[in-house]
C-alpha cells in the first residue's frame, strides 16, 4: 500500500483502478494467510482497514467494483482437507473471570448449586491455561487409532497422522489402561522453538509467524506430516472424553494417572481448598508466567471431585465446575484522533475513539469503545466516579487503551499532563447521526434514573437500526443463511434496484422471485456473484424457509431478548402462533397470558414488558405477517427423552429440598424435558413440597394439583 493513502475523494479513476486491484489481491492473500495458514500477517484492526479502504473506494467509482471484489464474494473458499471425526463427547470452552471477586463469585455459585455437603468444603484443582490448540486423542486397547482438533466443538479434523508425530504423545499406553481413552489436553510451540523458527524464516528470505499459538496450530494442520515432525511440538494433558473405565475419582487423580501413563502434565497445577489459596496460587503463577518458556493466558479452576463435577453439569457450552481466570489485560499509551457515533440495532448510539494505531499485546488497535455518553464525561453506570479528578475524554487527548482476550478495546484513563490546551469536552450528539431522529435517554420507570444509553427514536426510519436488525437476523444464531453476512447485508440494502434490495427480512425470502420475474437487474450479472453463486445463495435461503422457533423468536430483535429467552419461550410456548397471540393477550401488562409470561422462569419483568411492547406496535407485526408468509416455523421441540413421565410438563418446586438445592433440582427436571415454573396456576402438573411449603401448597392444594415429596419426585423421575 501506498505509505501516504490519498484521500478517496480525491483519487483519480485510474488511480482508483489500480488501488482497487491492489486491495483485491492484497486482501485475498490475507485471507489464505488467515484461514489458510494460521499465520495472519496483519492484524485484525489493518485488515479490516484494508476492508474498509476498498468500500470506500467502490463506492466512489461502482463501476470500478471488480470481478474478485472482495466486498461482494459469496462464502468463503473452502478450507482445510482434513477429514471431519465427530467427538464422542463434546470438546467445551471454559467462562472466563477476570477478578478476585469474579473468582469468589465462582466459588460461591458451587457452593451454593451443591448445597450442603457433609464434609463442606469443596477442593478445586488450579493449572495454567496454555495458549494451544485443544486436541483429543483416542487409545483403542492401548493403541492410538485417531486425534483430532476441537473444531466447533462437536466436530473437529482429523490430525492423527501429524499428532503421530508429536514426541510428547505416546502411541502406545502402558498394559492395563482401559480398553478406550480419551486423553484431551494442549498442543503447543515453546517460546523458544517459535523464535527459532522465525530467525530460520527469516533467514531463509521467508515470511516469519506471529505467535507461538498460530504457529502452533499452522504446523499441525499441514498435510505433509513431516512439516509438522520439523516443529517440535509440544503437548500438556489436562482433561478426557470417553473412558470405557475410570480409573480415578479426582481431577488430580486423573491427571496424575496421565503422567503414569507417559503423558506431560502441567507441573504448576496444585490442588487447593479455599478461594484465598486459589488466588494466591494465580498471583504465584503469574509471576512466574515470564520465566516459562510456554505462553499461558490465565489459569483454570475445576472442582477436584469428578461425583460433584457431574452433579455440576454444564450451562450451554461450558461447564459449571470449571472456570478461567484470565490475566489482565494488557495497556498502551496513545491518541484520541477522533470521536465517531455508531448506532446499533435497537437504537443505541455507541462513541467510538478513533485511535493513533498503536500495539496492546501483540495487536494492533486502531479503535476503542467509548461505551456512552457519561463514561466519556468519567462517570459510571451508577453514577460512581471512574477517573480521578472527574476528568472526562476529549479529542486531541493522550488515553491509555486497553485489550483484553476477544473484548472491544477500552479507553480506560486520560494522561493529563498531556492535554494540549486547546481541547474542548466532547458534544454528546442530540440526534442521531444517521438519520437525524431525535437521541433521547430514557428514564427508568421506577428509580426515576437516566438510562446510560442514548437511543436514536428513528426505529424503522433509522437505516442504521434496519441495517443491524437485518445483520442479527442473519446472524449465527438466528437464521443462520451460508453466503448472506454482514458484507452482504450492506450489499443488498444500498441496492437502489428493487429486484435487488432488501430492506426487511421478509425481502430476504422474496428475493429469488423478484430476480425471476424482474426484468432489471440479475444478481449473477453483478460483479463477484456469478451464476453459481447466486444459485448457492438461493438454496441457502430456501433451506431456512423452515425455521426453528427459538431462532424465529431470537432473529426477531427484540429488546433484552437473547438466544437463551428464545428457547425458553419457544420451549413454553410451542408453537409460533400461540407465542404470538400470547403476548397480544398481554398487552395491558395484566391478565392470565401476562402472568403466565411472567412466570416462565428466568424471565423477568423487563424482558416480559419489552415484549409485550414489541407486539404493540403494528409495524412490527406487519413484517411478521410478511415473512410467515414466507418460512415456517417449527414446533419447538421438547428438550428431553419422550419416555419422561415429566417431559412437557410443568412442576413447581417448594420448601427446603433435602437431597438437591433449588439449581439443582431444577437443572435435572429441565433436563428431563419439564417446565420448572416459579408460582402455582391452573397450568401447574406437579408440585415437590418440602418442609416448611406454606403458600404454593396451600394454592396446590386448592387446585386440586397433585402434591409430591422430595423422595416420591426422586422415585417418580426414577433417580
Ligand atoms: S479444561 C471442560 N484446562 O482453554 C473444560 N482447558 O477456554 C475443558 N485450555 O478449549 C477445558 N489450558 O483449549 C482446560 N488447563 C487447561 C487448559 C485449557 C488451555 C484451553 C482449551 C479449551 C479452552 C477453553
Amino acid at each position: 500500500m501506498p505509505a501516504e493513502q490519498i484521500p478517496v475523494e480525491s483519487l483519480t479513476e485510474e488511480q482508483a483502478a489500480a488501488e482497487l486491484a491492489f486491495l483485491s489481491s492484497e486482501i485475498a492473500r490475507n485471507d489464505e494467510l488467515y484461514h489458510g495458514h494460521d499465520a495472519p500477517e496483519i492484524s485484525d484492526a489493518d485488515y479490516d482497514a484494508l476492508k474498509r479502504r476498498n468500500d470506500a473506494i467502490e463506492k466512489r467509482f461502482p463501476q470500478l467494483i471488480r470481478a474478485d471484489s472482495p466486498s461482494v464474494k459469496v462464502g468463503a473458499a473452502p478450507l482445510a482437507t482434513f477429514a471431519p471425526i465427530t467427538h464422542s463427547r463434546p470438546m467445551l470452552s471454559l467462562d472466563n473471570t477476570f477478578s478476585d471477586e469474579d473468582v469468589l463469585d465462582f466459588v460461591n455459585s458451587v457452593y451454593r448449586f451443591l448445597g450442603q455437603l457433609p464434609d463442606d468444603s469443596i477442593a478445586f484443582t488450579a493449572e495454567p491455561k496454555i495458549d494451544g490448540l485443544s486436541m483429543s486423542i483416542r487409545y483403542e486397547n492401548g493403541r492410538l487409532v485417531n486425534a483430532a482438533t476441537r473444531g466447533d466443538g462437536t466436530t473437529g479434523e482429523n490430525v492423527t497422522e501429524n499428532i503421530r508425530t508429536i514426541k510428547d504423545i505416546p502411541a502406545r499406553l502402558p498394559a492395563g489402561v482401559p480398553d478406550v481413552v480419551e486423553v484431551r489436553g494442549e498442543v503447543y510451540m515453546t517460546k523458544s522453538d517459535f523464535l527459532a523458527l522465525n530467525e530460520k524464516m527469516a533467514a531463509e528470505g521467508k515470511q516469519t509467524y506471529v505467535n507461538p499459538r498460530n504457529t502452533a496450530a499452522g504446523s499441525l494442520r499441514q498435510l505433509d506430516a513431516k512439516v509438522t515432525a520439523s516443529r517440535n511440538l509440544k503437548f500438556f494433558a489436562y482433561a478426557w472424553g470417553e473412558m470405557s473405565d475410570m480409573p480415578a475419582d479426582t481431577q488430580m487423580g486423573m491427571v496424575e494417572q496421565f503422567k503414569t501413563w507417559g503423558f506431560p502434565v502441567n507441573p504448576l497445577m496444585k490442588r487447593l481448598s479455599s478461594v484465598e489459596e486459589i488466588i494466591g496460587h494465580y498471583n504465584e503463577i503469574g509471576l512466574e508466567r515470564p520465566d516459562l518458556d510456554y505462553e499461558i493466558d490465565g489459569v483454570v479452576y475445576k472442582v477436584d471431585r469428578l461425583d460433584l463435577q457431574a452433579r455440576l453439569g454444564f450451562r450451554s457450552r461450558s461447564p459449571r465446575w470449571a472456570t478461567a481466570h484470565k490475566f489482565p489485560a494488557e495497556q498502551a499509551f496513545t491518541h484520541v484522533e477522533k470521536i465517531d457515533i455508531q448506532v446499533g440495532r435497537t437504537g443505541a448510539l455507541t462513541p467510538v475513539a478513533r485511535l493513533t494505531p498503536v500495539t496492546v499485546g501483540g495487536v494492533v488497535v486502531t479503535n476503542a469503545t467509548l461505551h456512552n455518553e457519561d463514561y466519556i464525561k468519567g462517570i459510571g453506570n451508577s453514577g460512581e466516579r471512574i477517573r480521578e479528578d472527574d476528568h472526562d475524554i476529549r479529542i486531541g487527548d493522550t488515553v491509555i487503551v486497553q485489550r483484553a482476550g476477544d473484548v472491544i478495546p477500552q479507553v480506560l484513563d486520560v494522561v493529563m499532563e498531556k492535554r494540549p490546551a486547546d481541547t474542548v469536552p466532547y458534544e454528546f450528539p442530540k440526534k442521531c447521526p444517521v438519520c437525524g431522529s431525535h437521541a433521547v435517554r430514557e428514564r427508568h420507570e421506577k428509580t426515576g434514573k437516566l438510562d446510560s444509553v442514548t437511543r436514536c427514536t428513528g426505529g424503522f426510519v433509522c437505516r442504521a437500526q434496519a441495517i443491524e436488525h437485518l445483520k442479527h437476523f442473519v446472524s449465527r444464531n438466528a437464521f443462520d443463511i451460508e453466503g448472506l453476512g454482514a458484507k452482504q447485508i450492506d450489499f443488498f440494502f444500498e441496492a437502489e434496484d428493487l429486484a435487488l434490495q432488501i430492506r426487511t427480512a421478509p425481502d430476504i425470502f422474496t428475493l429469488k422471485k423478484r430476480q425471476e420475474t424482474s426484468a432489471l437487474t440479475k444478481l449473477e450479472n453483478i460483479e463477484g456473484f456469478g451464476k453459481v453463486s447466486v444459485r448457492k445463495l438461493f438454496d441457502a435461503i430456501d433451506e431456512r424457509r423452515n425455521i426453528a422457533l427459538h431462532r424465529l423468536i431470537y432473529a426477531l430483535g427484540i429488546r433484552h431478548v437473547g438466544e437463551t429467552t428464545a428457547k425458553l419461550l419457544a420451549r413454553h410456548y410451542g408453537t409460533y402462533d400461540a407465542f404470538e397471540s400470547a403476548m397480544k393477550e398481554a398487552s395491558g401488562f395484566s391478565g392470565d397470558a401476562w402472568a403466565d409470561l411472567n412466570n416462565i422462569e428466568g424471565i423477568g419483568e423487563v424482558v416480559a414488558r419489552a415484549m409485550v411492547e414489541f407486539f404493540k406496535e403494528p409495524r412490527n407485526v406487519a413484517v411478521i405477517d410478511r415473512l410467515l408468509a414466507e418460512v415456517s416455523p417449527q414446533e419447538a421441540e421438547q428438550v428431553a427423552a419422550s419416555n419422561s413421565p415429566v417431559a412437557g410438563k410443568t412442576v413447581v418446586f417448594t420448601g427446603s429440598l433435602e437431597k438437591f438445592t433449588r439449581d439443582e433440582a431444577k437443572e435435572r427436571a429441565e433436563g428431563l424435558g419439564a417446565k420448572v415454573a416459579g408460582s402455582v396456576s391452573k397450568k401447574t402438573d406437579y408440585v415437590v413440597a418440602g418442609p416448611g411449603a406454606g403458600s404454593k401448597l396451600d394454592k396446590a392444594t386448592e387446585l386440586g394439583v397433585q402434591v409430591m415429596t422430595e423422595d416420591e419426585w426422586l422415585s417418580f423421575i426414577g433417580a
